[in-house]
């Protein structure tokens, strides 16, 4: 790869992956925690992270590529140290230590957007940059969420 725009169809390809890997972990970070709005907050973010996936698939179709993942470690990583705090931590430490996980994919997904979406730009994809733009936001808010969360309820 040496081009932007074979740099962009990777990273794609990379958030494509983390979001349909973090689509199946949810529903079993859903199950561990005790807080109900935390709870619904994770449930609402499946809904988004669904959605998101199939925006994933608008912008493959921007670029004439069909849509599919490569591994991307990073969220492996970050995911699986969320299955670790599911099987050693309880209590309030399992709901702090799993709200802390969550921002942390966040983070690395608001990340990822970003400069996808500043690619997207620079290659003249207007109709990428939008739709990638839609999905940093929409990460933006739930991680502003998971904040509140953490400040009001949570680690009290
Ligand atoms: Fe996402």
């Amino acid at each position: 790869m040496e081009t932007l725009a074979e740099l962009f169809e990777h990273t794609l390809k990379d958030v494509y992956y983390a979001e349909n890997a973090i689509a199946k972990a949810l529903p079993k970070v859903s199950k561990a925690v005790e807080n109900p709005d935390f709870k619904k907050a994770i449930d609402h973010h499946l809904e988004e992270t669904m959605g998101q996936i199939k925006t994933l698939d608008k912008v493959f179709k921007t670029i004439g590529v069909k849509p599919e993942g490569v591994k991307c470690d990073a969220t492996d990583g970050l995911l699986k140290e969320a299955e670790g705090l599911i099987e050693e931590a309880k209590g309030v430490a399992l709901d702090a230590g799993l709200l802390a996980a969550c921002q942390a994919v966040e983070h690395y997904e608001i990340a990822r957007y970003g400069s996808l979406r500043e690619w997207a730009k620079v290659l003249g994809n207007e109709e990428a940059h939008v739709f990638l733009s839609e999905i940093l936001d929409q990460e933006k808010a739930a991680n502003g969420k998971m904040t509140n969360l953490a400040v009001t309820a949570i680690n009290r």
